[in-house]
């Protein structure tokens, strides 16, 4: 059976170089951005590597997730792979205590409430096909273990997404739905900057390794290059 994957946030960056790699390896891919335009964009540059779809896709806004997960179930009737990518607000220039409060909802409400709805969203379909690989494109900076200051928006938004994934982990078990959360390294984007180490491509290499888990007992993990890393 043909599998279905959706990748948040995949206009340009790591999501779009998600979304490339899946193509290349037959999978049937919809592509979702904020705004229309720069998904039509995108879509036009994957067109050659396989059978993309596109949808807009909002994750702070409940209405477009409820939005999509509609078109999911009547469009395919399933969802195989789930990539929460979607991510904003590497705040260097604050600190948790003189921290501007409305980026921080703003923040969460995209990092960890987006990844979140989502996932409730299209559980209910992952369930019924007892078949699901959820990944949540999380960072080093969410890990409480090597956690220090600086980025404390972000920090905080990934750190709450590593305990969502341990939570969904845990509702999936027994339905063959598989999360996990993967720090894709320092990469070349918008958010990581020019100077940054890795490619998109190389950022995405982890994240579909994840999605491809057939190993049931690697769920409510964090990887970092295939490896296992602590939270
Ligand atoms: N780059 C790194 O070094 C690095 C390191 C660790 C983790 N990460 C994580 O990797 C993920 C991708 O990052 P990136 O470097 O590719 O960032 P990016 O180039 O800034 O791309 C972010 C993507 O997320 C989309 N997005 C933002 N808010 C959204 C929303 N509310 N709904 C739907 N889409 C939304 C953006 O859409 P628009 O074009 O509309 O803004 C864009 O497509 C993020 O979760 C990030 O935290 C990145």
């Amino acid at each position: 059976m043909e599998k279905i994957a959706l990748v948040t946030g995949s206009n340009r960056g790591i999501g779009f170089a998600t979304v490339k790699e899946l193509l290349k390896k037959n999978y049937k891919v919809i592509l979702t951005s904020r705004k229309e335009e720069d998904g039509r964009k995108a879509i036009a540059k994957l067109q050659k590597y396989g059978e993309v779809f596109y949808h807009p896709l909002d994750v702070s806004n409940p209405q477009s997730v409820e939005n999509i997960r509609t078109y999911v179930e009547r469009t395919f009737g399933q969802l195989d792979i789930l990539i929460n990518n979607a991510g904003i607000n590497y705040d260097t220039w604050q600190s948790a205590s003189d921290a501007d409060l409305t980026k921080v909802e703003e923040t969460i409400n995209t990092n960890l409430m987006g990844a979140w709805r989502m996932a409730k969203a299209l559980f209910p379909l992952m369930k019924q096909q007892k078949y699901g690989r959820i990944v949540n494109v999380s960072s080093g900076a969410g890990s409480m273990h090597l956690m220090g200051g600086g980025t404390p928006a972000y920090s905080v938004s990934k750190a709450a997404m590593n305990a969502l994934t341990i939570k969904l982990a845990a509702d999936g078990q027994r339905y063959n739905i598989l999360v996990n959360a993967v720090c894709p390294g320092w990469v070349r984007t918008d958010m990581g900057g020019m100077t940054a180490t890795r490619s998109p491509q190389k950022g995405a290499e982890t994240i579909i390794w994840a999605a491809e888990i057939e190993d049931r007992s690697l769920t409510g993990k964090f990887f970092r290059d295939k490896k296992e890393i602590a939270w």
